[in-house]
Parts: structure tokens; sequence; C-alpha cells
């Protein structure tokens, strides 16, 4: 992770996180302008001298639960331990608040992201039928902190 740098999101970083988005979990410019004008938690990893932006995080805590909002590793640097990286740091941070457990929802055909999320010990509690705007079903998945 050396050649990585980690830190919190800024308004100026929206455009590239919009560009790293996959179709999938592309939100619009707003909700990102949000997020960062209500302090809601975004980290971000950039490239060493601070110039790309490689991945981003977004999620938020309540009570003892920890809700992971969007993920997302650009496409050329997947498989590098980036989205590990950032979910080990979000729930570190979670902890530290006294949170008991962390919730997601992911496509069901999403077999990239399920994959990265049993291996860090979620498991699927239930489907979430028509869960997306395009009808499409979700899994409830949970890891115990
Ligand atoms: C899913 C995503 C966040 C993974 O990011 P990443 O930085 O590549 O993930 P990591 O390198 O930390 O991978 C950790 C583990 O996840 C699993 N995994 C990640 N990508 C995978 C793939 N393409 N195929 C199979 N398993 C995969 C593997 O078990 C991997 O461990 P390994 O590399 O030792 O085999 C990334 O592919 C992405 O941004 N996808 C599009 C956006 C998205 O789907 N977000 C999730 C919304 S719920």
């Amino acid at each position: 992770m050396e050649k990585y740098f980690i830190r919190d999101a800024v308004v100026e970083d929206i455009e590239q996180i919009i560009k790293i988005s996959s179709a999938d979990n592309r939100w619009l410019p707003e909700k990102y302008q949000e997020i960062i004008e209500f302090n809601i938690p975004m980290i971000v990893i950039c490239n060493r001298d601070n110039t790309t932006l490689v991945a981003f995080i977004v999620y938020i805590i309540f009570m003892d639960e920890l809700r992971i909002l969007n993920i997302g590793v650009d496409k050329f640097y997947t498989r590098n331990g980036l989205a590990t990286r950032l979910l080990e740091i979000t729930f570190s941070n979670a902890r530290e608040q006294n949170c008991r457990y962390a919730l997601l929802e992911v496509k069901t055909n999403n077999i990239d992201a399920i994959n990265l999320y049993i291996k860090l010990g979620f498991v699927c509690l239930c489907i979430r039928k028509m869960y997306y705007e395009d009808r499409s079903n979700a899994y409830l998945m949970q890891l115990i902190l």
C-alpha cells in the first residue's frame, strides 16, 4: 500500500469518483456533493502524488450499525487489495465507534463484489427482491465486527 495515499474525499474528487464508478453503482454528482456537505464519511485512495483517484468508499454509522453505501475501484487497479484496504479502514473506524455489525446490499449477479465480501467474512442474510431501480435483486449481507 506504500505507493498509495488514503484520505477523506473532498468536493474536487467527485468528477474522478464518477469516472471510476461502474455503470451499476454510479451516483449523480449531486449525491456526492450532499455526502461531502453533510460530512458523511467518504474515503478515497489516490496514487502517491495525489493526482489520480483510484478507489473510494462511502459509509454511514447509525447507533451500532455500519452501512456500506458504495465502494468502487478503478478497473485498471482492481485485484490489488484496494477495496479490502478501504473496508478494513472502515471496519476499524466503526469498531472505534462501538459498531457491532456491518450491513450492505449487493446485486445478486455482482460476483466480484460478492467474492470480496465473502472473503472478508460477510454472510448473506436474505434476498431483497427488486431492490434496485432496474428491478434486479440484492443480497443483504452482514459481518459481525
Ligand atoms: C468489487 C470491487 C470493489 C473489488 O475491488 P478490488 O480492489 O479489486 O478488490 P480486492 O483486490 O480487495 O479483492 C479482494 C478479494 O475479492 C475477490 N474479488 C475481487 N475481484 C474479483 C473478481 N474480479 N473475480 C473474483 N473475485 C474477486 C477475491 O477474493 C479477492 O481476493 P484475491 O485477489 O486474493 O483473489 C471492484 O471490482 C469494483 O469496483 N467493482 C465495481 C463496483 C462494485 O461492484 N462495487 C460494489 C457494489 S456493492
